[in-house]
Parts: C-alpha cells; sequence; structure tokens
C-alpha cells in the first residue's frame, strides 16, 4: 500500500470516528444535559464554513452592538464571543460571562487578560437558578447552550428577568452540535418566557434568532 492509500485510510477512519461519537453524544443528550467539556474547548474554536450563523463575527454584526453597552454572554465557554464583544462595548461597557464550568471561565480568563480587557466579568453558575442581577443586560448571548440545560424555560425567564425592556437575546443553533434545538422548538420555550422573535438569520439548520423582551 502506497504512502497516500495509507492516510486517506488514517483520514476514513477519524472521519467514521467522529460521526460515530458525535451520534453517540446526541442520542445520550436527549436523556441527559451533557455539556460540552472544558478540555473540549479547542473544538469550539475553528469557525465552521457550513454554519455561517454560528460564526461570532455575524453574530456580533447582527446585535449591533454600542460602546458602553452591557451584555451577558450565558454558557460562554471559552470565550469565543465574550472577547469580541467586549472589545466592542469598550471600556464604558461590560460582558458577564457566566458558565457552568470553572474550566472554560478560566480559560476566558486567561484570554481577556492577554488581550487587555477589563471589561469582563466571570460569573460560575447554573443558568436558571436565578443567580443573574435583574434588568442589567442590553443584550443577551446563548450560543449553543439551550440544548444543555435541563430546565429550558428557567433559563430563558432568568435571562428574560435580567434584560432590561426592549433588550434582546440572540439565541444560535447549529446541527453540528449534538444539542441542536429546532427553531420551532426554542420559539415556543421563548414564548413561553416572554420573548418574542423579531429577527432571523441563517438556515433552519444553522441560524441565529434575536428574541425582543417587549417593553411593557
Ligand atoms: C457548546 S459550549 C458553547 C460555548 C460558547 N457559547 C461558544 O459558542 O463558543 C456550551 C457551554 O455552555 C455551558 N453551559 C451548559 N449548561 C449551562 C448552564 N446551565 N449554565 C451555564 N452554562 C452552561 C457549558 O459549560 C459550555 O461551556
Amino acid at each position: 500500500m502506497c504512502e497516500m492509500d495509507t492516510v486517506l485510510w488514517i483520514l476514513t477512519g477519524l472521519l467514521v470516528l467522529f460521526i460515530i461519537v458525535s451520534l453517540v453524544w446526541r442520542w445520550q443528550s436527549e436523556k441527559r444535559a451533557i455539556p460540552c467539556p472544558s478540555w473540549l474547548s479547542w473544538m469550539l474554536e475553528p469557525e465552521n464554513p457550513f454554519s455561517p450563523a454560528n460564526h461570532a463575527r455575524n453574530i456580533i454584526a447582527w446585535l449591533q452592538l454600542q460602546p458602553g453597552m452591557s451584555v451577558l454572554d450565558a454558557g460562554c465557554g471559552p470565550g469565543r464571543l465574550t472577547l469580541p464583544v467586549a472589545e466592542k462595548v469598550g471600556k464604558n461597557g461590560r460582558v458577564l460571562a457566566l458558565d457552568l464550568q470553572e474550566g472554560m471561565l478560566q480559560r476566558t480568563q486567561s484570554r481577556a487578560q492577554a488581550a487587555g480587557l477589563n471589561n469582563v466579568i466571570l460569573m460560575q453558575g447554573n443558568l436558571g437558578e436565578g443567580n443573574l442581577p435583574l434588568q442589567q443586560f442590553d443584550r443577551a448571548v446563548l450560543v449553543t447552550v439551550l440544548g444543555e440545560i435541563p430546565d429550558q424555560v428557567s433559563a430563558l425567564l432568568e435571562i428574560y428577568a435580567a434584560l432590561k425592556p426592549d433588550g434582546i437575546l440572540s439565541i444560535t443553533e447549529t446541527i453540528f452540535d449534538p444539542h441542536f434545538q429546532t427553531r420551532e422548538k426554542v420559539v415556543k420555550l421563548a414564548n413561553l418566557a416572554g420573548f418574542w422573535e423579531v429577527a432571523f438569520f441563517g438556515k433552519p439548520l444553522a441560524y441565529t434568532m434575536q428574541l425582543a423582551k417587549p417593553n411593557a
């Protein structure tokens, strides 16, 4: 067998392994929430060319951030969104980076320090338990997180309460995530929490949706 054949066999093997792991993870996730472990955080970084609605720069551009805004990055992971959002809102703005896992927050913190960003606040916690401050945020982002949360309505209610009136929640989902949530399901859950869909970007299998908290 020539060297080229060996390389092709190895690549095919790795691809098959990846597909099997993804399918098992997706199947198990339907029974109980399995958060993406922090040692796998490197997998979140490369931006999938088939899923532009998941790219940090697009999500951020659609959010129309202004200097001085307060933003909640719920389920921040290694800070893929946190850092560019913190740059956009500037020194008079702030980003609260919330995550369940200490390892993810440590990565976000060291990257924020390396970038000289002093407007990132870290918080370890379980979204849905009511630990967020009330009516503090202009924007909230929930990027490939919702499917990992067991009590999704409580999580969305907590974000709703944490947003200022007229605040916007941006939810991103992609089929490449084992915890993918359909648009229909997200709209239903969001409506239960009091949100209304105001914008939709991308395609049914890879999208970003914006939901507004009405100014009652
Ligand atoms: C797939 S990662 C996405 C990270 C980041 N949003 C991104 O797009 O790069 C999901 C993250 O949500 C966090 N997470 C899951 N359930 C959570 C919960 N109930 N409260 C807070 N964070 C949670 C996980 O620890 C993980 O870091």
